[in-house]
């Protein structure tokens, strides 16, 4: 049995919605599966040290898990579009493909709602996990051992600028630099924010993005992490960007633009080669499908 698997980038945070708030973008790893008689092959990944490749622990973790050891599977990389730790959810990407590929060789025995929790147990936090799972803009809370999200549509008019530099910041060192503890007035400050952007999303409200995106939780503590931010956050601005914010825990920031935007790209890329750190930008439409798998 052969078949296929695609599995889009996701941002996270949204600027307010820290751990809570994430959206799938068309970009995408793509994955050749076969089965074999056992174990688990991996090709065309070689420069990640097995134990360190998240398609093959998920997939060694679920099988060992679930007892299965019918057969096996070889996992064949056809196309790594979603750069690793840049903020594009590159780990979810593989933690979701993981326990896809281990579901469908288990005969299927995980729902969706098991394959989200499964996810989010690995990830640590659900915001990339589940919308690389389902696709969209998704808000979700993990409590106990559940996974509770809901969808939040995106205006049509809107997509999405990747500024994504050559260097890359890990999320673990990302998340070390954050304080244990908030300020009422900061927390006041995030949860008003994270509100105001769910509802500006919904319907449409585009020129409140900017104020809604605001943050005091964790992009005040990460720009030291991401030289050249402010510069790029500027220049978009200029170019008629809704907002920015970082990616993720970055090193990727996002603006999000309006479709007519036309000069955008170019005039950002000319910006960004004349800056330092490999920058460059891609403009990408969100994702609605969320991991598929095809023959
Ligand atoms: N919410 C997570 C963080 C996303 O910002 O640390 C990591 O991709």
């Amino acid at each position: 049995m052969t078949y296929h698997i695609r599995v889009p980038a996701t941002t996270a945070n949204l600027g307010p919605g820290f751990d809570a708030l994430g959206l799938a973008l068309k970009l995408y790893n793509e994955f050749r599966i076969e089965t074999i008689e056992s174990g688990i092959e991996m090709l065309g990944c070689d420069d990640i040290p097995l134990g360190e490749n998240l398609i093959y622990t998920t997939i060694q973790r679920l099988f060992h898990e679930y007892h299965h050891e019918k057969y096996g599977v070889r996992v064949i990389s056809h196309k790594i579009d979603i750069p690793l730790s840049r903020g594009l959810g590159s780990s979810a990407a593989c933690i979701a493909a993981g326990i896809v590929i281990a579901n469908r060789a288990m005969g299927e025995r995980l729902g969706l709602e098991d394959m989200i929790r499964i996810g989010t147990e690995l990830e640590g936090h659900p915001d990339n996990i589940v919308p690389a799972l389902v696709g969209g803009m998704v808000a979700s809370i993990h409590e106990g051992d559940q996974v509770i999200y809901t969808r939040i549509s995106i205006p049509q008019s809107l997509c999405f600028a990747l500024m994504i530099p050559e260097f890359t910041v890990s999320t673990g060192e990302a998340r070390k630099v954050l304080p244990d503890h908030y300020s009422k007035k900061d927390c006041i400050f995030n949860i008003s924010r994270t509100a105001l952007l769910v509802a500006a999303m919904q319907n449409g409200e585009l020129e409140k993005l900017r104020v809604a995106t605001g943050d005091r939780i964790h992009q005040p503590y990460r720009m030291g992490l991401i030289p050249g931010l402010e510069a790029i956050f500027q220049k978009a601005q200029a170019l008629g960007s809704k907002t920015e914010v970082i990616s993720g825990s970055g090193s990727t920031l996002m603006a999000m633009i309006e479709r007519n935007n036309i000069r955008f790209e170019d005039e950002m890329n000319d910006f960004l080669s004349a800056m330092e750190g490999g920058w460059y930008v891609k403009i990408l439409e969100h994702d609605q499908e969320g991991i598929q798998i095809y023959e």
